[in-house]
């Protein structure tokens, strides 16, 4: 079977298609045949040795495939399901707990971008009736993490305003959330094409961050000086302008670190608006559950940006690499 490997040296063009044996399973396994995989911003990270990971290592967190084989022992699927992966294996409901930070696909687990995959019961779900597998497999990470940030941890309401940064997948999946919710997005982007993508799906205001550096005045402004009632803060290099653009009380939900790990955060502007900054990192199995079910019940489609055949891996890769997608960007084994 073929399987997408760092070989023996970090960076992207260390990626390379391999065979290996199709996986055995054991009592409580299946055996999954995958038709569709998405790409993260982690699996640039991993691959160009930002978390030391052992190598060889097979890539990627996300993938979505037909169950082909059963072990004995189990009882939540039958051969033929269509299932995705699970990102935090272990991480079923509740709180996160420093064990099941052991067990992510991908990471301190060996990946899931694999033409055959062996996992437990639990560590698959079922996906939504109303999507197809390519569609399906960009849930696990940036679905979960928009999730999480604005239904679990947000708590976003209706009316309220929630500022977004950029228009990769995790800002587009909590776009389309948060329209869910009947709230108001403010999308940021350095490209005014993208901005215009993101208003057909719902945005309410849009602002180009390369053309308005100073974008935290816009989003007051926006707001009639009020500010924005939670943000998803993408750059944390920037986390000082989005506490310039929050209300009184409001919360910002740190999700990613694409501007860089310093960043100049003022106290007073914290302190002085009774701000929340708050870490998430995916979300729990049963969170998962729950976003399936909005996902069929509000008939929302993941934005797939592209999809690439495995023979095009490497165009593929570098695409994403670039950041010219909007969405997100698959690859079907
Ligand atoms: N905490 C978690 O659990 C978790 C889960 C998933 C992802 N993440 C992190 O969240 C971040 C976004 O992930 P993603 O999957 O949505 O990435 P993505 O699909 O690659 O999207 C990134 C987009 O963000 C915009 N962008 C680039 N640099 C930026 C900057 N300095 N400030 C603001 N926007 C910028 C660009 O959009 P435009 O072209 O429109 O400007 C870019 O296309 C990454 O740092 C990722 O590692 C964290």
């Amino acid at each position: 079977m073929k399987s997408i490997v760092l070989k023996d040296n970090y960076d992207l063009e260390n990626v390379s298609i391999e065979e290996k044996p199709i996986p055995k399973i054991w009592e409580n396994e299946i055996l999954v045949k995958v038709r569709s995989v998405s790409f993260n911003q982690l699996d640039l990270m991993i691959a160009k040795g930002a978390l030391k990971t052992n190598l060889p290592h097979i890539l990627g967190s996300d993938a979505v495939g037909i169950v082909e084989k059963i072990g004995s022992a189990v009882s939540l699927f039958q051969i033929g399901d269509i299932v995705s992966t699970h990102f935090i294996q272990d991480w079923q409901s509740g709180d996160l707990q420093p064990l099941y930070l052991k067990n992510r696909l991908g990471v301190t687990a060996q990946g899931v971008f694999s033409e055959y995959i062996a996992l437990p019961e639990n560590s698959l779900i079922k996906i939504p009736a109303n999507l197809n597998t390519e569609e399906a497999s960009t849930l696990p990470i940036a679905g979960l993490t928009a999730w999480e940030a604005i239904v679990n941890t947000g708590k976003l309401k209706p009316e309220q305003t929630v500022l977004l940064q950029g228009t990769g997948g995790v800002s587009i999946f909590a776009l389309q959330f948060a329209k869910m919710l009947g709230a108001k997005v403010i999308i940021t982007s350095g490209s005014n094409e993208k901005l215009q993508m993101a208003k057909r799906l719902g945005a309410d205001e849009v602002i180009n961050y390369l053309e308005i550096p100073d974008w935290q005045n816009k989003v007051l402004e926006l707001t009639n000086g009020n500010g924005a009632n939670l943000a998803l803060e993408m750059s944390w290099a920037d986390i000082g302008k989005t506490t310039d653009a929050m209300k009184l009380g409001g919360k910002i939900v740190v999700v990613g670190l694409l501007g860089g790990a310093n960043a100049h955060l003022s106290v007073f502007g914290i302190m002085q608006k009774n701000l929340s900054i708050v870490g998430i990192q995916v979300g729990s199995k049963s969170s998962f559950e729950a976003m399936n079910k909005a996902i069929e019940t509000n008939h929302i489609k993941p934005v797939v940006d592209k999809k690439f055949d495995i023979h095009a891996l490497s165009e593929a890769l570098y695409y994403f690499e670039k950041g010219k997608h909007f969405g997100k960007v698959v690859v079907n084994f």
